[in-house]
């Protein structure tokens, strides 16, 4: 492996392109996406139906390669990795918060939040006291036994945070983690992750809704695979 770039962002992307190639006809999702993340920033990413968010988070989270460019994560060129190594940044260095939060309904809390572990190779007794404090510090003590419809959208959705964050990942993805919530509730989610922003965790959230957006101390708009506008949020 390549000793890396001399750019020593948490991520680093250089001419990032992506292209769906839909039978005779091509979709150029990404073009020529540059962007540095560092470190505990905590980056928004808006822009309109089809602009490329959800193609750039998946690449981001090593869920998809792109078609041209370079990715490197932590000075290390994520295209030169075997999918052994991929397996392991996704698993334990990246915590995934979907829209639809993603739980295993027929498993109690308790248990969908050691399920990254039980993937790693923990053993039980250090798995559920890992999956135990993670649930207490999205304030689910009290819900460890219940099932996911036991719980309110808002309880699910951080389950699904408690999840993403068991293994101490460098960074956590967000896809529009507030979609499905009301708008309390929403907020309630966005307040859980100033928390987890301020232990010095990094965080890239997709969202189209402004007032979830200010959350963060940069904002990047994308528009047509290109990034528009990067903005930061002065708190
Ligand atoms: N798997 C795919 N195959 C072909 N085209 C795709 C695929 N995924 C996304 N696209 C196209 O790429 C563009 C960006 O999509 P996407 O990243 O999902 O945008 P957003 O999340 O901002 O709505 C859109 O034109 C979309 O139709
Ligand atoms: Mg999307």
């Amino acid at each position: 492996m390549e000793a890396g770039n001399l750019n020593n962002s948490m991520i680093h992307l250089d001419g990032i392109t992506k292209i769906y190639q839909m039978g005779e006809e091509k979709v150029h999702a990404l073009k020529n996406i540059n962007l540095d993340i560092q470190k505990n920033e905590y980056l928004a990413i808006m822009g309109p139906s089809g602009s490329g968010k959800s193609t750039l988070m998946n690449i981001l989270g090593c869920l998809d390669t792109p078609t041209s460019g370079k990715y490197y994560f932590n000075g290390i060129n994520v295209s030169e990795m075997t999918d052994n190594e991929l397996a392991s940044i996704r698993n334990k260095q990246i915590g995934f918060v979907f829209q639809t939060f993603n739980l295993l309904s027929r498993a109690t809390a308790l248990k969908n939040v050691e399920l990254p572990l039980i993937y790693a190779g923990v053993k039980s007794s250090e798995r559920i006291e890992a999956a135990k404090v993670a649930l207490r510090n999205v304030g689910l003590s009290d819900r460890m036994e219940h099932k996911p419809n036991e719980l309110s959208g808002g309880q699910r959705q951080r389950v699904a945070i408690a999840r993403a964050l068991v293994n101490r990942p460098s960074i956590i993805l967000a896809d529009e983690p507030t979609g499905n919530l009301d708008t309390k509730t929403g907020e309630e989610i966005m307040a859980l992750f100033n928390d987890l922003w301020k232990l010095g965790n990094t965080i890239i959230l997709v969202t189209h809704e402004e007032h979830i957006a200010r959350h963060a101390n940069k904002i990047i708009k994308l528009l047509d695979g290109k990034i528009e506008t990067i903005t930061d949020v002065s708190k």
